[in-house]
């Protein structure tokens, strides 16, 4: 009784995981999520000079840690067409992950508020992984 009990309930989590699964789906393109979250993000960043206040530092933080969510959005691709299925190629994710650590790299840097440390992540590491998805990827 207790057993059948059990399964019945197995068998309501598996229906409710996999729902929560199917969820998983893109809710921009890419274009929306480089327009609206890459490219504002990353032009704080890249803007980022002469940073003296607090409140300054803080507005790149927050603009890497965007950053970090537009990689984690585009993992999944994005709802333009074929973009559900460019984001299981390898060279998407590998140029994905790139940009996703050189932004944790510009975390770093404005951590220790080092602004040479950041205006080389954004020149070495935050740039190139841009260039080399859209030569692959961009039409
Ligand atoms: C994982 C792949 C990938 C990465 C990484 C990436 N992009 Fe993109 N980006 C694209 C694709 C694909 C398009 C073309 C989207 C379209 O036209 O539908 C695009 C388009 C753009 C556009 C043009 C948008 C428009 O309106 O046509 C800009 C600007 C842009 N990206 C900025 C950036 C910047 C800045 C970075 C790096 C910080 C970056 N992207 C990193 C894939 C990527």
């Amino acid at each position: 009784m207790t057993g059948c009990r059990f399964a019945g309930l197995i068998a309501i989590l598996t229906s409710v995981f996999a729902s929560v699964a199917d969820e998983l789906t893109p809710e921009l393109s890419v274009k929306e999520i480089m327009n609206s979250i890459v490219t504002p993000a990353t032009n704080i960043i890249w803007g980022a000079y002469q940073l003296e206040t607090e409140s300054q530092w803080q507005e790149v933080g927050r603009a890497a840690t965007a950053v970090i969510g537009a990689a984690n959005l585009l993992m999944l691709g994005g709802t333009g067409e074929g973009e559900t299925e460019i984001a299981g190629e390898a060279e998407w994710q590998r140029s994905n992950q790139l940009m996703l650590a050189a932004a944790r790299q510009v975390l770093v840097a404005v951590d220790k508020r080092d602004e040479n440390a950041l205006s080389q992540v954004g020149n070495d590491a935050l740039y190139p992984p841009c260039e080399s998805c859209h030569q692959a990827y961009q039409k």
